[in-house]
């Protein structure tokens, strides 16, 4: 897949060149890729006045920066204490089996990225997994499995 570097460059036109803008820069790159790809990195640093190395101290500083590629969709279970106590452990073994990946890893076909989470803010409705802003809780092995069956048979 070849990057389209030029939206970089409509980013950077519009929001300015100062170190003091690389968070939200990396955020609009972020918005626009998905996640931080290294040539965008290194079309930052040449466009603005901020080096490859301060950019990259930010972007791993900060966890809402991803830099690997991800699914199409976030399947993220998460493993705060609630969720923990409620069997997270567990839900992420389902999700492993049903995705054929392993926690932190995406599908073949690239449609699903595994990841575990701190606490997503629902703790009463714990064990809870969210697929991109959609939350699902009160879940068990056997209903995690169901909530990417229901998922793909939406198509
Ligand atoms: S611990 Fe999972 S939602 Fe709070």
């Amino acid at each position: 897949m070849t990057l389209e570097l030029s939206k970089v460059d409509a980013i950077v036109e519009k929001m300015g060149t100062g170190p003091q803008l690389a968070i939200p820069i990396l955020q609009a790159v972020q918005d626009e890729f998905r996640y931080v790809p290294v040539e965008v990195i290194e079309r930052i640093a040449e466009k603005t006045e901020m080096t490859e190395s301060q950019l990259y101290g930010v972007a791993t500083f900060y966890t809402q920066f991803r830099l690997d590629p991800v699914g199409e969709k976030i399947v993220k279970v998460c493993h705060g204490t609630a969720c923990h106590v409620a069997g997270a452990e567990g839900i992420t073994e389902s999700m492993e089996t049903r995705l054929d990946v392993k926690d932190g890893e995406n599908t073949a076909d690239m449609k699903y990225t595994l990841s575990s989470v701190a606490c997503v803010g629902c703790c009463s409705l714990a064990p809870v997994v969210m697929v991109d802003e959609k939350t699902f809780g009160r879940l068990d092995r056997k209903k995690a499995a169901k909530v990417i069956d229901n998922i793909e048979k939406e198509g």
